[in-house]
């Protein structure tokens, strides 16, 4: 059994609900639903590296300014090189960019390093792992999709789970402290097996603002996590 610490949360587990899936006219009382998560995750898109539109900076440093928890920033955006620091500047607790979007993904890693935010990197369904191996020590956190990027609501693509199951074992293997994320589709059903395969960070939009109870759903999601995790 993992440790529980003072807040109730487990250590080494963490459910980021995604705002993708609040009300966006009633922001402030959606992220007070979801206080005892660990971050709130916030998907921004542009229109270009994905086919649908968020919301920008500003928006992001209102949720910033306003939310009970940290924030998880995933960028789904063409050029991070030029537009993830903004992210971290405003405080974002991790700023996740797209491994297919960025040019200098280590450079970009550090620069986020070094304005204080955790550098995470993302990877779509059908893009290969094996490349991030040697660079787990410049990453605070992978991203592997578990639905291709864009929207919430989708079906979790178990197909993803041996590109997981690989990654997890290379970071045990390297003694690496990198968390593991998966986003798209993760609920009751599915968050058992991403667990198995090794993730210890899960995004949940729908399944945790599409519940009567965000705070009891984040409750079960994790509940069900630990149970399964395999680190
Ligand atoms: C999809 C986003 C996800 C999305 C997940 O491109 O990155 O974060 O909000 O939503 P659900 O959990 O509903 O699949
Ligand atoms: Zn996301």
């Amino acid at each position: 059994m993992l440790p529980i610490d003072d807040t109730g949360r487990l250590g080494g587990i963490r459910i980021n609900p995604s705002i993708l899936a609040a009300d966006f006219v009633n922001m402030q009382a959606e992220l007070a639903r979801i206080a005892s998560a660990d971050f709130v995750h916030v998907d921004v898109m542009d229109n270009h590296f994905v086919p649908n539109l968020t919301f920008g900076p500003q928006m992001v440093e209102r949720i910033q300014a306003t939310s009970p928890v940290p924030l998880d920033v995933h960028l789904m955006i063409a050029d991070p090189d030029r537009w993830a620091p903004e992210y971290a500047e405003l405080g974002a607790a991790s700023v996740t960019f797209h491994l297919e979007a960025a040019t200098e993904p280590v450079a970009l890693a550090r620069r986020l390093r070094a304005i204080g935010s955790r550098a995470g990197v993302a990877v779509k369904p059908a893009t290969a792992i094996e490349g991030l191996f040697d660079l787990l020590d410049d990453f605070d956190q992978i991203l592997v999709m578990t639905v291709e990027p864009g929207f919430g609501g989708q079906s979790f693509m178990p197909e993803t789970m041996p590109k997981l199951r690989r990654l997890a074992y290379e970071a045990r293997r390297r003694g690496s402290s990198v968390w593991l994320q998966v986003d798209g589709g993760i609920g009751e059903s599915t968050i058992a097996q991403a667990a198995e395969a090794g993730a210890d960070t899960f995004v949940a939009g729908s399944a945790v603002f599409g519940a009567s109870d965000p705070g009891n759903a984040i409750a079960a999601l994790r509940a069900t996590a630990a149970q399964h995790h395999t680190h």
